[in-house]
């Protein structure tokens, strides 16, 4: 099984070293394959603005030749770890970016079926709304029910004393990789939240016909067989109901909208 993590922090800081905490566990582990990216390495521009990505297809990006093999390397693993940092209780500049240039991944969801886990630490207040953040992130690009494991200064001083880190903490994070190990090994479905359920669902209806963003979504949603179903993974009886009353309204909206405008 491959993991692939994102270091978000531009330093080897507290978010770095929680995050290697976690991922030290899983190297003990003969079947886990770990892949780190630091996004301070990457050297990523800000993202332009040019819209390509959306229109025309990711590879036209002006920085593919970066986020390729980022991309590469999210897609092949089997769980994803992301990880970010608290500025002025938001997601760090440098993560955030970085996520830009995957803004695709939300018209056009590829990562259904991974893992997920979100490391997020603060000096004091709002790693929550980073991890919050991270975690639609996450679900937007198919990936269900991320793990969240979050730290602020305080915490951290607990968790250490002059002896290294306390058993206590050990045993925190002990656990927590455990969970995700077994998440990992079991391939149970997992299911959307009712926000991811009910974005998926627009995303579905914009991606029909002349209505669509661009044509490289409609493509996208049809040669993956999306268009079909309100969900790609199995969902419960409410959820599905809710998906579809989602799609049919978007899809009359946007019929409403395309007829007055052609009016017009
Ligand atoms: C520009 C900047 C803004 C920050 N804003 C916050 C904040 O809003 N809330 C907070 O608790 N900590 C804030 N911090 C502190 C960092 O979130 C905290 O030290 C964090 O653990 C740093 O992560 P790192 O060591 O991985 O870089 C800020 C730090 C910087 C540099």
């Amino acid at each position: 099984m491959k993991i692939t993590a994102v270091h978000g922090s531009m330093r080897k800081g507290n978010t770095y070293a929680l995050t290697k905490e976690i991922l030290n566990r899983f190297s003990k582990t003969s079947d886990v394959e770990i892949i780190e990216i630091c996004v301070a390495d990457l050297n990523l521009p800000f993202c332009c603005s040019c819209h390509i990505c959306f229109s025309k297809g990711e590879e036209n990006c002006p920085h593919y030749d970066i986020t390729h093999k980022v991309k590469d390397a999210l897609a092949n693993s089997d769980g994803v770890i992301l990880s970010g940092t608290t500025y002025m209780w938001a997601l760090n500049a440098a993560m955030k970016n970085f996520l830009d240039h995957f803004a695709y991944l939300f018209h056009r969801p590829e990562f259904f079926g991974k893992r997920g886990m979100i490391v997020a630490t603060s000096a004091g207040t709002g790693e929550k709304n980073v991890a919050k953040y991270l975690k639609t992130v996450m679900g937007q690009w198919g990936i269900n029910g991320a793990m969240i494991v979050t730290q602020n200064t305080k915490e951290r001083k607990l968790m250490s004393n002059n002896a290294g880190l306390t058993a206590k903490y050990v045993k925190k994070i002990d656990n927590m990789a455990e969970r995700f190990y077994s998440i990992l090994k079991s391939k149970q479905q997992i299911s959307p939240s009712l926000k991811n359920m009910a974005v998926h669902n627009s995303f579905r209806a914009m991606s029909l016909g002349e209505f669509a963003e661009s044509k490289r979504d409609t493509q996208f949603w049809s040669r993956e067989g999306f268009v079909d179903k309100s969900y790609p993974v199995k969902v419960g009886l409410f959820k599905s109901i809710i998906g579809t009353l989602v799609f049919s309204s978007v899809n009359n909206l946007a019929k409403f909208i395309g007829k007055s405008y052609i009016k017009n």
